[in-house]
């Protein structure tokens, strides 16, 4: 199978969005992403993929921590932000107003979200165009209400509009 036609399939999977961000204030990095999941909560761990072009990708391996905001439906225009949309990239996607603050390892996290979870980087895994990060969780803050933004069929849908 060709990659148009994986993708035409992978579209259905409905996901949620977050904002996988890692650096410290003047170098961060950020990006849009669905590809994350639970690993374990013994020990409390989680994977992302990133690609390892991405900009964010080496300021993940340097800091050796990175974050995992879960996105709410009023989000949407911080996810586009954060995949590049507008051409805006590194340190500069976090200067749009939302407010980011730190947790335990110092990776960027986002007041709003659903859900950040801290995490230090404890492997990493490479497979073809991207990295498997797996991060220890070890510390997080979630909100206790609002809707989440998910992403199904190339578009982004706020379950609370449609
Ligand atoms: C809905 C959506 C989901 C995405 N999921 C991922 C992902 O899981 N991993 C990834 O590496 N890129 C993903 N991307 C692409 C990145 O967000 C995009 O390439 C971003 O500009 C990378 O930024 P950077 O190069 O500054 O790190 C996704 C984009 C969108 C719109």
């Amino acid at each position: 199978m060709d990659a148009p036609r994986y993708r035409a399939l992978m579209r259905h999977q409905a996901g949620a969005v977050a904002i996988i961000a890692a650096g410290r204030t003047g170098s961060r990095g950020g990006l849009t992403a669905t590809a994350f999941s639970s690993l374990s909560d013994n020990p409390p761990t989680l994977l992302v993929c990133v690609q390892r072009k991405s900009g964010t990708h080496g300021v993940i391996v340097a800091a050796k921590s990175f974050s995992v905001n879960i996105l709410a439906r009023e989000q949407q225009a911080l996810a586009e932000r954060f995949s590049g949309k507008g051409g805006v990239t590194g340190e500069h996607r976090f200067e749009g107003g939302a407010v980011w603050e730190t947790l335990a390892t110092g990776a960027p996290v986002l007041s709003g979200a659903l859900a950040s979870l801290d995490c230090e980087l404890l492997d990493e895994h490479q497979f073809s165009t991207h990295s498997i990060f797996i991060g220890r969780v070890i510390d997080g803050r979630f909100r206790g209400e609002g809707e989440p933004l998910l992403y199904f069929r190339n578009d982004y849908w706020d379950i609370g509009a449609r």
